[in-house]
């Protein structure tokens, strides 16, 4: 068999294992297979890059981030829907029907209003042409990269169903995927995402289609607005087109010829809904048949054959028995609702977010008070409203802290923030939240160091910074409780590993305000190591991706206050990692030189690169008129085709190495 032959029957072979897995849930075959297959072909178009095609599966994890979004015209307007929020509405509504259209009987489908982001999608001769957003309904973003990154979305249609024709849809994150998410983060010390919807619009809009391509982002498709050649006259043939496509429709879909029906489909999603994988805001009712649709026609907004009925937010009313107050490791106070155990939307909820003082203030909730708690696809409930006529007089005003709860020293509030903090850095509640932040996994991850034991320790004044961990030996552990020789070796072992930690996680585990794990990450990538970070002028901070006008003066602040200046200097003696390992730069015999590599050669492509670079060479993905030397190894393809035709200098490895020895 030809390569070109094996590539395709791979390739059909990989995408029918996906349509088994993403559309049916029903695969075949084992992950291992799958990832089998998909290897053998990754290893083929290594060896033929020149018939690696986009809609290949292995280009299904996008390329190199865009420059930014190029706008699309939609072929047909994206409208919104007018919103009813009772049934009675609804039978409103079904009225307006029978009126227009001059019959008693309305074919009418039904179903669950995805709670995500508006999509349209363009397949071309059996090809995904473009995705874009809704954007102000004439012109969206060109996310088509982002929307690759969707393992259900095929990049090519079956060759049985129709070839052109764009179809609408809803963008969502699973409620699994999006609670996995935030658990990461909250592992990492960041900042918790408030809903699904929110964190996939933001998603969307992620220019790097790699970091896409780790949120668990998923779609259905609900609509038409172009049927190409196809036959399509009704909803109920949108729904067989999208079938014979692969693509996927809503999960439940009822058809209903009257109000009452109507009614008691919208009663019956809501009892299914929450079983559904995504969040779901209400129900779509739409007519059926097109030719009635058409009839109907559209205000200059919404069209007048369809409308959204709205489910209100599930809420619950209990009693708020008191205010704690959380210190983060800031020295942010924050108010945090001690509730009367209530069950809401499947879970019995005891605490609540106040978010801030001012809010409170502004809600005039006090303690004591009956309460409205809240879960509108947050995760975590919050206090939307006080039943102030249920007051007895007892309920207790709430005060903004003036002083730490736990140091007792000043609270002070930030200029542009409404955050209140604690002013003491030795305060024992930000000390302890330091160290557990330092110690915890997604930063220096110390093995044999929790909360537990971070907590006893500063409680024993055994340690009050992070540096005085690497001081920790048995004869000081020795003295503290509970503590066994096998914990100890345990400890001792896990904080000698911790100096190995690349310095990104140094960095982040310093908890430096506003530098969180991908920020820690960027900086070491663009500095190489803490010296060179240390030194950087706040102007060259906001060079580097990701790092704006607010983080770069905290970094630039950090590193010049004399107790961080002092506890690097410790940090550093312990001997803990401060650079990255093959930033050092070996000579600069390469400088001013692009390198192009190509063909199997006898260390990774990476490794090599990172050599070059380390002579000061830059290294690119393309042969182009830029291109000094293409350092070609064994089956060079069409890189050293393109590379002779244009005249660049050709390299072996030998030669190569030769270079730099
Ligand atoms: S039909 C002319 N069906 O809700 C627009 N929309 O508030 C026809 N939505 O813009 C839309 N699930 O983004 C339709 N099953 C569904 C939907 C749905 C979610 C969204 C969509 C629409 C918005 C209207």
């Amino acid at each position: 068999m030809s390569a070109a032959a094996h590539i395709e029957q791979l390739r059909a072979e990989i995408n029918h294992h996906n349509r088994l897995y993403y559309l049916d849930a029903k695969p075949d075959v084992s992950d291992q297979q799958f990832d089998a297959l998909l290897r053998e072909l990754q290893e083929l178009e290594a060896k033929h890059p020149e018939l690696i095609t986009p809609d290949s599966p292995t280009q299904k994890v996008g390329g190199a981030p865009l420059e930014g979004f190029t706008q699309i015209a939609h072929t047909v307007p994206m409208m919104s829907l007018d919103n009813t929020y009772s049934e009675e509405e609804l039978r409103d509504f079904y009225q307006r029907l029978q009126k227009g259209l001059n019959r008693e009987q309305v074919r009418c489908i039904i179903e669950p209003k995805v709670d995500g982001v508006a999509i349209t999608i363009r397949y071309e001769n059996g090809a995904l042409k473009y995705g874009a957003t809704r954007g102000d309904g004439r012109t969206g973003d060109d996310v088509t990269n982002n929307l690759k990154t969707i393992k259900s979305l095929p990049l090519r249609l079956p060759k049985d169903a129709p070839q052109t024709f764009e179809v609408r849809g809803e963008v969502f994150m699973t409620k699994a995927g999006f609670a996995k998410l935030n658990e990461e983060r909250a592992e990492a010390g960041e900042e918790l995402y408030a809903n699904p919807r929110n964190t996939t619009a933001g998603t969307l809009k992620l220019l790097d289609p790699r970091i896409v391509a780790k949120r668990p982002l998923d779609l259905v498709l609900y609509g038409l607005a172009d049927a190409g050649e196809a036959d399509v006259n009704s909803m109920h043939d949108v729904h067989a087109l999208l079938d014979k496509a692969g693509l996927r429709k809503a999960d439940l879909i009822w058809t209903v010829n009257s109000a009452d029906e109507a009614v008691a489909a919208i009663r019956e999603l809501d009892e299914k809904r929450r079983a559904l994988p995504y969040e779901t805001d209400g129900a779509v009712i739409k007519v059926d048949d097109f030719g009635d649709q058409r009839e109907l026609g559209a205000t200059s907004k919404a069209p007048r054959w369809a409308i959204a009925y709205k489910y209100a937010p599930e809420q619950a009313e209990t009693k708020l028995l008191a205010v704690d107050i959380q210190v983060g490791r800031t020295g942010a106070l924050t108010p945090v609702a001690r509730l009367e155990p209530v069950f809401l939307s499947g879970s019995t909820v005891s605490n609540a977010t106040l978010h801030n003082f001012e809010e409170i203030e502004r809600k005039d909730i006090r303690v004591g008070d009956r309460v409205i708690i809240e879960k509108a696809g947050e995760i975590i409930p919050a206090v939307v409203s006080v039943l102030k006529e249920k007051r007895t007089g007892d309920e207790q005003t709430i005060h903004a802290p003036t002083h730490c709860p736990v140091c007792n020293a000043i609270a002070t509030k930030d200029a542009e923030q409404v955050v209140i903090r604690c002013t003491n850095p030795d305060c024992s509640e930000q000390v302890k939240r330091r160290l557990e932040h330092f110690v915890h996994r997604g930063a220096m991850d110390i093995a044999g160091l929790g909360s537990e034991k971070v907590g006893q320790f500063v409680d024993a004044k055994l340690i009050s910074n992070v540096a005085d961990i690497y001081d920790l030996d048995e004869l000081r552990l020795m003295g503290i409780e509970r503590l066994g020789a096998k914990s100890i070796d345990n400890l001792i072992k896990g904080i000698r590993d911790s100096k190995q930690q690349p310095p990104w996680r140094l960095i982040f585990g310093l908890g430096i305000l506003h530098v969180g794990a991908s920020g820690a990450r960027s900086l070491l990538d663009h500095f190489g190591s803490i010296d060179k970070l240390a030194e950087a002028s706040i102007e060259e901070l906001t060079q580097v991706q990701d790092i704006g006008g607010v983080v770069a003066p905290s970094i630039h602040a950090w590193f010049r206050d004399e107790r961080n200046i002092a506890l690097l200097a410790r940090l550093r003696s312990a001997g803990l990692t401060f650079a990255n390992p093959q930033s050092e730069q070996l000579s600069d015999k390469f400088a001013g030189t692009t390198w192009v590599i190509t063909g199997t050669l006898s260390q990774g492509r990476d490794e090599i690169a990172e050599l070059i670079r380390a002579h000061g060479g830059k290294v690119s993905g393309s042969v182009s008129g830029k291109t000094t030397y293409l350092l070609a190894g064994e089956e060079a393809g069409s890189k050293l085709d393109k590379a002779t035709k244009l005249g660049v200098k050709v390299l072996d490895e030998a030669a190569f190495r030769a270079m730099i020895s």
